[in-house]
């Protein structure tokens, strides 16, 4: 099996902690941890053949339990912000735990990225895989009903790393989860982000106040430098965006199947990057609140050091009746499938 188990820690109510390492048949390896079912390291080839680890994160647990970045994260129950983390279902108002000035972002102050999860690895013919699942009790950071959740990561020997999700849960509630890697395809210590070409199948965006909470309006990005419907470095926009990129993109694709979602290339490594999601949105993070976080092999992550593309429903989408529902009934499956495939060009 390509697929081993190491030691990784142990939290403060004495959980182990492993750390998993998977690698698919062209020696493509992916790390996870039961912690936060985190993926701590993805080591990619480039044009030079050399393997390099891509995705932003830290060399200890502790480093995890600490962490306010989200590095490599699995996020929920609700992925992104909830104005004043307040919203109302079936005439009852509903109060979460506010962790961002005055709302609540991605699950809240011991989201899905702070808990322990059940593991099992397995392997099929398309590659290794890893499968984790948790209970979030009724009441969870304020949330109703007790959901399953379970997270499927797959490395493909088409270099894809694959991550599917299901959730079932005893109440009505509101489910939005996502993936938070912070990816860098020069490599995670190799500086900025800024150099990448970036598209995103997108002609809209979910317009914003001043807490990044969407107004509820959908702006177009045309002649605005939120417009990546064709290719752009990112360093040609951003400095025309205050503060940087972290917005909700409104995909093209309405019918939720798998389709084409972003593409990012790193020209000097060949590194490249498809986004396939069945998603409705994603949001684009250029690592704006990066300040000189210490990171895996004495790295330092400065303001840009990764983007994220986080696939999701919109932000705030409990409080806006006119964005796609992410309210899940007790009677059906929450299910997303989002793919990361690399290459070299
Ligand atoms: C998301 C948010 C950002 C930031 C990061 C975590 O991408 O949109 O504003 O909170 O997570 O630092």
């Amino acid at each position: 099996m390509n697929i081993k188990e190491q030691t990784f820690g142990k939290t403060s109510d004495d959980k182990n902690i492993i750390l998993y390492t998977l690698t698919n048949a062209n020696g493509l390896t992916a790390k996870l941890i039961n912690y936060g079912a985190i993926l701590t390291t993805l080591e990619l080839p480039g044009r030079d053949g050399k393997f390099t680890d891509v995705t932003l994160g830290y060399d200890t647990l502790e480093d995890y339990i600490k962490d306010d970045c989200y590095f490599g994260a699995t996020v929920g129950r609700c992925a992104n912000r909830i104005a004043k983390g307040k919203f109302t279902l079936n005439g009852k108002e509903y109060c979460l735990a506010t962790n961002n000035g005055p709302n609540h972002l991605h699950g809240g102050i011991k989201g899905f990225n702070k808990v322990v999860w059940d593991a099992e690895v397995f392997e099929e013919k398309t590659g290794p895989a890893i499968k984790f699942t948790y209970l979030s009790k009724d009441n969870e950071e304020g949330y109703p009903g007790n959901l399953t959740v379970t997270v499927i990561y797959w490395l493909t020997n088409d270099n894809e790393l694959k991550i599917s999700y299901q959730a079932e849960t005893d109440k009505s509630t509101p489910v939005n989860l996502t993936h938070h890697s912070y990816f860098n395809l020069a490599g995670h210590d190799s500086g900025d982000v800024l150099s990448h070409e970036l598209t995103i199948n997108a002609d809209s965006f979910t317009e914003t106040d001043e807490t990044l909470v969407p107004t509820g309006e959908i702006k177009s990005v045309k002649d605005t430098p939120l417009d990546f419907t064709t290719t752009v470095r990112i360093a040609d926009h951003i400095n025309q965006v205050e503060g940087g990129f972290d917005h909700n993109y409104v995909l093209n694709n309405k019918n939720s199947s798998l389709t084409l979602a972003a593409h990012v290339y790193e020209p000097t490594t060949g590194r490249d990057m498809e986004l396939y999601t069945t998603e409705p949105g994603v949001q684009f993070y250029s690592g704006n609140f990066l300040d000189g976080v210490k990171g895996k092999n004495g790295a330092v992550y400065k303001k840009h050091s990764g983007f994220c593309l986080e696939t999701q429903h919109f932000p705030d989408s409990p409080n806006k009746p006119q964005f796609p529902s992410v309210i899940l009934e007790p009677v059906k499956k929450y299910t997303q499938l989002t793919v990361y495939k690399f290459s070299v060009k």
